[in-house]
């Protein structure tokens, strides 16, 4: 079927969110989605009613969409395919599920799946998060970052033109099913760009992790399975611990968001899709430890290891040379972490030791986007 490349190989492993009547399983591994018996065996004890939608993309949907379908055939599916990129994160994108939900005449009992990367994964559970105030949803991410990141943990929301995943919900899902093979498909630039929310747990809260990636991060570009597979349980048990411990962001839950007050206005400010999320966030991470390094806080020693690891990811270490410091200053100040107008960022003692702080000046800041962008040819 279609040039997807899934095979017979390896195993899964099942991490689970602690959410108490809200807990689900996250199932990593390969093969799932071209094993009709075992993808039904975990979809069918989350799907309540009879009816699923099945939201996905034109690229997700001409590899994987089949498969997802053979897998439900005793129930009514139905499928809408969005149209592909971070530029249609938005309302038109989210209003035209509930189209498709109200045509096929959905009630309250069915389930959305997502079928995609994040921009997908997000528009549906938002969706899900709304449609007749709240249905069942589930997520099965297609990219290293929706496995790593996206799909776990319950935020959902599409983008405003003045602000990323401004409009949204935390809307968890009933289970995540994330199969490696999958990753065969995608191409180097959106590998490396879900790599740069691998590091980030690493470098907020996980030294063995950061030290992990350091020795196997050439394996990890390679796709070599094992590697993959680890870096992929690793990143959900660490997000499974946050999202566990603050599931709506009131304290520790924010740290997720390193280096996402910087990247987000690079995403906006270049126009959505033009810099890649993972990418944006990856120099969002440089500019939050080199303005950490300024505070006297992480070592110069740290500093060199995160931005070796981001270059060897074939991640952007500088900011575009587009955006002033003025452009980030005005798009930061529209950030959920925000406190009447302060800008709050995920700044860094050391790696593994994160803090949400305010103890910057602006001049710092400016200084630190300068420092950290590309000149202008
Ligand atoms: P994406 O969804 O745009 O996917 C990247 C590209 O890969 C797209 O072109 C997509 O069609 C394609 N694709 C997906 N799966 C594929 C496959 N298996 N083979 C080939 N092509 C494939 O981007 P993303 O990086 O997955 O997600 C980024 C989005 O996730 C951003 O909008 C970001 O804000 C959001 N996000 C949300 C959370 C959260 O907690 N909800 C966390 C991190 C990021
Ligand atoms: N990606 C940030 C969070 O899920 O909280």
């Amino acid at each position: 079927m279609g040039n997807s490349t899934l095979t017979n190989t390896t195993d899964r492993v099942e991490v689970k969110v602690d959410l108490a009547e809200r807990s689900y399983p996250i199932h990593i591994g390969s093969p799932i989605l071209n094993d009709n018996k075992l993808l039904n065996s975990l979809l069918a004890p989350h799907i309540h009613g009879t009816q699923v939608m099945i939201v996905s993309n034109v690229t997700v949907a001409p590899l994987y969409l089949k498969y997802v379908e053979d897998a439900l055939t005793s129930y009514h599916t139905e499928s809408v395919i969005l149209p592909d990129g971070e530029q249609y994160k938005n309302i038109e994108s989210w209003n035209s599920i509930f189209d498709a939900l109200l045509n096929a005449r959905f009630d309250r009992k069915c389930t959305l799946i997502a079928l995609g990367g994040g921009v997908v994964g997000d528009i549906t559970g938002f969706a899900a998060a709304s449609y007749q105030r709240g249905v069942n949803f589930i997520q099965i991410p297609t990219t290293l970052l929706a496995q790593v990141d996206s799909s776990v943990g319950g935020k959902t929301g599409v983008n405003h033109p003045l602000g990323k995943n401004m409009i949204g919900a935390f809307h968890q899902p009933e289970c995540v099913i994330a199969d490696t093979q999958t990753l065969n498909s995608l191409d180097d630039r959106q590998l490396s760009a879900g790599v740069a929310e691998v590091i980030k747990y690493g470098l907020i809260r996980d030294v063995p992790f950061f030290e992990w990636l350091e020795q196997n991060i050439d394996s990890l570009l390679q796709r070599d399975p094992a590697a993959l597979s680890y870096a992929i349980q690793r990143s959900c048990e660490n997000k499974a611990e946050v999202v566990a411990a603050d599931e709506l962001e009131a304290g520790q839950r924010a740290l997720l968001n390193s280096g996402h007050t910087f990247g987000h206005a690079i995403e906006a400010g270049m126009g959505y899709g033009e810099w890649l999320h993972g990418e944006a966030i990856a120099t969002g991470m440089v500019m939050a430890v080199d303005l950490s390094q300024s505070l006297g806080w992480i070592s110069s020693v740290d500093v060199m290891r995160l931005r070796n690891l981001i270059k060897r990811s074939n991640l952007p270490e500088q900011g575009p040379a587009e955006l002033s410091s003025d452009d980030y200053l005005q798009r930061m100040a529209v950030d959920k972490k925000s406190e009447a107008g302060k800008i709050r960022l995920i700044l860094q003692k050391s790696i593994g030791d994160a803090v949400l702080s305010t103890a910057f000046s602006e001049q710092q800041l400016r200084d630190t986007i300068t420092a950290n962008s590309s000149t202008a040819d």
